[in-house]
């Protein structure tokens, strides 16, 4: 290893309210379809794959989109935090990530809304079963797809439902003793399917113009952080475009982005697309870099970027050239939990390994 000069700016630490993460590296949000007995509770499989990333060197760890209520799920795998059930498991979860690795550990809360009643990931191809169905609602009663089945309209009953889930879904998720949380508003999930215009015709003040759309998920946000501690941040990763005419454009998602940092969000995750059936076109490199940086030249809010984030030189390159302040890696964390240990060798950055591994160091893989 040479002598080291600067850090690079991917092992740069970064401070949120009183979370400081050691680098800019975020194992991203990914379901994983496999709560213990299909009723929400993370298990084994959670402790292992989330505290190897962790272990792996990412400064920040993710959980999958963890859901505020048993309808609000995407299949009945999901892991939950609708239940007082599932503080202790979580916490196993958090208490392994927090004792034995230096990364600070996040939960992204979701509701599905119209994207529910799925089959697990390896199970696709077969429908859910008609009778293992639950009620889908979302803002208006249009269907994801034409092989989907349509959501019911929600009331404003249901609207202050999902406000106070969220409300709850955040208290067991501090009890837990996460460090950050992020509301998902994005992928056409429940909060996303508000901000569309596509899946959101209301005619009362939750549709119409983009503040409208923005109302409840301004709302949730709002009743969230009244109870979230003050200390500790949180995000949220929202669909910057839809990728299809006539849903939304860079310029509505920096209306977002500005709605949200005045209403105090500390980062904001800009992931795009995925709203309808119809999929946002197969982009390489980072597709989605562009509209984090586009939102950092309008608003002053830190993002994260995502998306096919592969490289050290990559991720080095969006932090060092101020395009967003974290990358978060879905795809690259699966196929290597020590992504970041690896980027640090890359990079020539000599970051400590955890104290078990310090063999690995010595590990020459181009030998
Ligand atoms: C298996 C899998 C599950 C995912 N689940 C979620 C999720 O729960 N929440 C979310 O916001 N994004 C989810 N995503 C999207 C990823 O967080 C990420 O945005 C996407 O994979 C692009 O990043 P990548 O190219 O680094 O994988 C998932 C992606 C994968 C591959």
């Amino acid at each position: 290893m040479t002598e080291q000069t600067e850090n690079p700016a991917l092992f740069s630490p970064l401070t949120l309210r009183d979370m400081t993460v050691k680098n800019r590296v975020m194992m991203s949000p990914m379901c994983m379809y496999s709560a213990q007995d299909l009723d929400g509770t993370p298990n084994d499989f959670h402790v292992v794959h989330i505290g190897s990333r962790a272990l792996g060197g990412a400064g920040l760890v993710c959980t999958e989109m963890t859901q505020i209520s048993p309808e609000g799920r995407i299949s009945l795998g999901d892991a939950g935090i609708w239940d007082d059930k599932h503080i202790e498991p979580w916490k196993r979860v958090v208490d392994f990530v927090h004792g034995h690795t230096d990364a600070k550990i996040a939960m992204q809360l979701g509701h599905a809304g119209r994207k529910g009643c799925d089959p697990l990931t390896w199970e696709r191809g077969t429908p859910l079963a008609k009778e293992l169905h639950w009620e889908m609602v979302a803002p208006s009663a249009i269907p994801f797809g034409p092989n989907s089945n349509t959501p019911r309209e929600m009331k404003k009953a249901d609207i202050a439902k999902v406000r106070d889930d969220f409300v709850s879904a955040a208290k067991r998720a501090d009890q837990a003793g996460f460090d950050m949380i992020e509301l998902h508003c994005g992928h056409g999930y429940l909060l996303s399917t508000f901000i569309s215009p596509l899946s959101n015709q209301r005619t009362d003040s939750y549709g119409g113009d983009i503040k409208g759309r923005m109302k409840l998920p301004l709302e949730v946000f709002h009743a969230v952080r009244a109870v979230w501690p003050e200390n500790k941040p949180i995000s949220a990763r929202i669909s910057a475009i839809d990728w299809i005419e006539g849903g939304n454009e860079i310029s509505d998602g920096i209306i977002v982005a500005e709605l949200f940092r005045e209403a105090g969000l500390d980062i904001l995750d800009v992931s795009s697309g995925n709203i309808t059936h119809v999929r946002r076109p197969i982009v390489k490199g980072l597709f989605q870099t562009p509209f984090s940086e586009e939102i950092k030249k309008h608003v002053d809010i830190p993002t994260i970027t995502v998306g096919n984030v592969a490289t050290a030189t990559q991720a080095n390159d969006v932090i060092t050239s101020g395009r967003a302040d974290i990358c978060a890696i879905g795809k690259g964390h699966l196929y290597d939990p020590f992504w970041t240990h690896h980027a640090a060798r890359a990079l020539e950055h000599d970051e400590a390994w955890p104290k078990q591994y310090p063999a690995a160091r010595a590990f020459n893989p181009n030998p």
